[in-house]
């Protein structure tokens, strides 16, 4: 492969593959995602390699092993291209009519395209799927459409061109305005506005700074951003490079999961290709900038994804927090400025620099910019990864994009934010998608795990199943958190066997106080915080059950 020296080879580059690519040419991606691995996609991939060489079309036919197309409910998925024909719970048994019938004769074959469970009505184009319908699917919706493992499939559909902007048609300083002027919110849970954080660590009095991607995505029920980093590695590198350029950092870092080989391959392979072809490492596309970037696994304690705890564990520590008194952007890894973001915040930063911080405020409500990625589950007929704008309403995910709740059950509650977050009642479900009005509503938004939840919810229940969770994820270093978590699960379990006492809500009310008021970190603060909302939200739950 050879190196990238310039902007102007970049676009050669680019130039290069379009023309090599027949945009009639038939593609077949067949989703990859951790979803559709656990339903046997590797079986139905290894079924298209198989047929298209016995029908003569090896060669003729692109076959991409992709990543999350989105609708994992309905898993393995199949795209035909170029007419985007989708095709869902796909077997390999299917895949010889698939090549004879659709890919060599351009027919549908009915029976595997999606039917509205309701409805019954038929949509054959991915883009009539009313989950898709009435999503933006800015970052994940390239999915479908690239090879996460070819570099040349992400810079022939305009990757790295903003890097190219940046870096050769932008200071360092323009490109954090750029940042900043997009209002760009961190997306890993508190919302914390990217450009100041950028900023606070550009500013350091240290010459050394770094930069990280916490993919350690740890919150009960969220599946986004290994979607994304998955299936589209090389946007998240992009947006990191680009962070790098804007703070001064020359090393960075990525945590990832442990537990997913997909996504440490995607990642090792996209960090190679990007070396090889002069876009990472020294003097990157000629520009005179170096950066370069180490992967680290976390230690599979929810905890380890905390800022401060993180960056312990990059060090080779135990994943630990710190008081937050000690800023991670002034003084993080070894000491030196770190700025953190997450793996979603990292992928928008491509598109604010490429089509700019007024396009980008454009889209979504006064103070959240953009769209964002949600993983959709519990009780809902379509769960999977979601692309709103900001601004869409709860309605609109859980009925329109979700399909609304299976059985013809009633919507119950919804839960937002996995073990730190909170519950409401259906009662608000038009409230927006938005940071703050998730907030005050009692539901913030976390990293963006929603669980719906049907009539035939216990809430207490589920009070005490993010309790449980909880148990083995703190870090015991504080009392108030370590002996907290363990005294209000057993008054919950007393509770969930109908052996409530008098005053336990008073008791857990208070152990909640002291908890929030008293613990180091924000596990231990927001700990209660499911708690909390179902005492608010349901509290006859509870007091039914207290004898
Ligand atoms: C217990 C705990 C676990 C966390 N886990 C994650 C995580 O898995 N991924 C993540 O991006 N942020 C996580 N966070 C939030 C991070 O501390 C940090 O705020 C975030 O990575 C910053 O990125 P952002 O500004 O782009 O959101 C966690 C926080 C706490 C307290
Ligand atoms: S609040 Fe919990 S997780 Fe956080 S430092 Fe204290 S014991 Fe560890
Ligand atoms: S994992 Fe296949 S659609 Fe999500």
């Amino acid at each position: 492969m050879q190196r990238i020296n310039s902007a102007a080879e970049l676009d050669a580059r680019r130039e290069d593959i379009r023309a090599g690519k027949d945009a009639d040419r038939p593609a077949i991606a067949v989703c990859s995602g951790a979803g559709c691995a656990g339903l046997s996609n590797g079986r139905v991939i290894a079924a298209f390699e198989k047929e298209l060489e016995s029908q003569g079309l090896a060669g003729k036919v692109d076959l991409r092993a992709t990543g999350c197309h989105g609708l994992c409910e309905l898993g393995p998925n199949v795209v035909i291209y170029p007419e985007e024909i989708y095709y869902v719970h796909v077997k390999p048994e299917d895949v010889a009519e698939i090549v004879k019938e659709t890919v060599q004769g351009k027919k549908v074959v009915d029976r595997l395209v999606y039917s509205d469970p309701a409805s019954g009505e038929k949509a054959v184009h991915l883009s009539e799927i009313p989950f898709y319908k009435y999503q933006s699917r800015n970052l994940i919706g390239n999915n479908t459409r690239i090879n996460p493992s070819s570099i040349d499939d992400y810079i022939g559909i305009g990757g790295y061109a903003a890097l190219a902007k940046a870096l050769f048609g932008m200071k360092p300083e323009q490109v954090l305005d750029e940042v900043k002027k997009a209002n760009l919110r961190g997306r890993g849970g508190g919302g914390f506005p990217a450009g100041l954080k950028w900023e606070t660590t550009r500013n350091a009095p240290e010459k050394e700074k770094y930069v990280i991607v916490n993919g350690h995505e740890g919150e009960p029920g969220a599946f986004m951003d290994r979607a994304v980093f998955t299936g589209n590695p090389h946007l998240v590198l992009e947006g990191l490079i680009i962070g790098a350029y804007a703070i001064g950092a020359h090393q960075g870092f990525i945590y990832t999961r442990h537990d997913s080989k997909l996504l440490k391959q995607n990642i090792d392979r996209a960090l190679k290709q990007a070396r090889e072809n002069g876009l990472l490492g020294e003097n990157i596309l000629g520009s005179g900038f170096d950066f370069d970037v180490e992967v680290h696994f976390d230690v599979g304690i929810f905890v380890s994804g905390e800022s401060s705890a993180l960056m312990r564990s990059i060090e080779g520590k135990n994943p630990e927090p710190r008081p937050k008194y000690i800023r991670t952007s002034v003084s993080g890894i070894w000491d030196k400025p770190s700025n953190l973001n997450n793996v979603e915040t990292w992928a928008n930063v491509p598109q604010i620099i490429e089509k700019g911080a007024e396009w980008y405020t454009g889209i979504g409500t006064e103070s959240s910019k953009g769209t964002k990625m949600i993983s959709l589950s519990g009780n809902i007929v379509n769960s999977g990864v979601v692309e709103v704008p900001f601004g869409t309403t709860l309605r609109q995910i859980i009925f329109d994009i979700g399909g609304g709740i299976p059985g013809g059950k009633k919507l119950k509650a919804l839960h937002f934010g996995g073990a730190m977050g909170g519950s409401i009642p259906e009662s608000l479900i038009d409230t927006p998608l938005d940071f703050d009005a998730l907030k005050k509503v009692g539901a913030p938004m976390g990293a963006g795990a929603l669980m719906v939840m049907d009539e035939d919810t216990d809430m207490v229940e589920m009070a005490r199943f993010f309790l449980t969770f909880l148990t083995n994820e703190s870090c015991g270093k504080c009392v108030p958190c370590r002996e907290g978590i363990q005294q209000l699960l057993k008054i919950l379990t007393d509770i969930c066997k109908g052996e409530g006492k008098k005053g336990d809500i008073e008791t857990m009310e208070e152990i909640a106080d002291v908890m929030s008021a008293a613990s180091l970190c924000s596990l231990g603060k927001t700990a209660t915080d499911p708690l909390r909302g179902t005492l608010k939200y349901f509290r006859e739950e509870y007091e039914t059950n207290i004898h």
